[in-house]
């Protein structure tokens, strides 16, 4: 655990601020369980190759994201940020008291509506930011502490799951985990039943469930949104390669697989994939692996799975997460559930 020291050029008032700050590194505890890149291997040995989406978020993956929320094509970020500024003070009041965990936290962007509204309610603020992305975490810590003078963060670098047996003890009368950027969707079916369990463990009878997901809609809107004409959504895919090179000695050649997107009207889901432009081999040493694409051949990088309210709403309840309250925007695109558990 990382608790901030300052060094003697460290004025006062940013002393102040790291106090305020502990960063948990899980990554050790990650590799010793789930053994390093055992997941790329497996998802590389089968037939229909895939990726796990977590490989998307290097340093620089990170930053391509924050540039996909801007896109025009992209609603998604711009739709949850109207739904969280209509409906922060009432989530607010329905909490009460409560301190913010939040699983895959990025920029923190939209989190802040948040925290503005327990703010304006005069409640302490302490938040429990957790993402894989161990340096976007770690840069929007530190600015949300000069942001917040009275913010307390504890913040753990690594994976949803080893997060969510490992959060310290509550400090405040209550706790929500927001998982918020339909980061479920990503989630395929069997994961998302495991992932909902270790919410419930994570969670005592009373708290707070805050889910973010996207909604059923026209293909032509999806499939926009993840093909978008400038090019980002491709670059992001495209950098995962980047990204398992540096981490595992690779040699994939970025320029030998092209973005592939489109929305699965059977499963209710956008597909992201990379595909081959000729029949090649590529290594990564670290991993002890070579792998064969035919021309043409994909890697799923990506899913992204779009909701139905009420049937979610069942799934959730299957869990004892009981929903007290969905909010939606004026097209119906998107959906916010706040949802305690029984
Ligand atoms: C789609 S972005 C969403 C960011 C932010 N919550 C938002 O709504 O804009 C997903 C974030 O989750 C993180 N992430 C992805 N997979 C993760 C995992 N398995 N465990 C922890 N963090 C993860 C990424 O680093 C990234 O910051």
């Amino acid at each position: 655990m990382t608790v901030f020291k300052t060094n003697s050029k460290t004025d006062s008032q940013t002393t102040n601020n790291l106090q305020r700050l502990t960063i948990k590194h899980l990554h050790e505890v990650a590799s010793i369980l789930a053994v390093a890149g055992s997941d790329v291997v497996k998802g590389l040995s089968q037939i229909d190759k895939t990726l796990p989406p977590r490989y998307f978020y290097s340093d620089r993956g990170s930053e391509l994201f924050e540039q996909i929320c801007e896109l025009p094509e992209y609603y998604v970020t711009r739709t949850e940020t109207s739904i969280l500024q209509e409906c922060a003070t009432e989530i607010v009041k329905i909490t009460g008291e409560c301190e913010l965990v939040e699983l895959g936290s990025g920029s923190s962007t939209k989190t802040r509506i948040l925290l503005d509204a327990y703010q304006q309610q005069n409640l302490p603020l302490r938040y429990l930011p957790v993402d894989v992305s161990g340096g976007m975490l770690e840069n929007t810590a530190k600015q949300l502490l000069i942001d917040y003078p009275s913010l307390g963060i504890y913040a753990l670098a690594g994976t949803y799951e080893f997060a969510l047996q490992q959060l310290p003890a509550k400090q405040l009368a209550t706790r929500a985990i927001a998982f918020i950027g339909s980061s479920l969707g990503n989630l395929n079916p069997q994961e998302c039943q495991i992932f909902f369990s270790q919410i419930t463990e994570a969670l005592q009878p009373g708290e707070y469930f805050l889910l973010g997901v996207d909604l059923q809609k026209s293909k032509h809107i999806l499939e926009a949104a993840y093909n978008d004409s400038q090019g980002v959504t491709a670059e992001f895919n495209l950098n995962m390669l980047e990204h398992l090179n540096r981490l595992y000695d690779g040699n994939f050649d970025t320029t030998q697989f092209e973005h592939w997107a489109f929305y699965n009207e059977t499963e209710n889901q956008i597909e992201m994939h990379l595909r081959s432009l000729k029949q090649q081999t590529v290594e990564l040493h670290a991993l002890n692996l070579q792998v064969d694409f035919a021309a043409g051949e994909t890697i799923m990088t990506e899913i992204s799975r779009k909701f139905n309210i009420e049937v979610l709403q069942e799934e959730l309840k299957s869990h004892n997460l009981v929903t007290k309250k969905v909010w939606t925007d004026v097209n119906n695109w998107f959906g916010l559930f706040l949802c305690q558990l029984q």
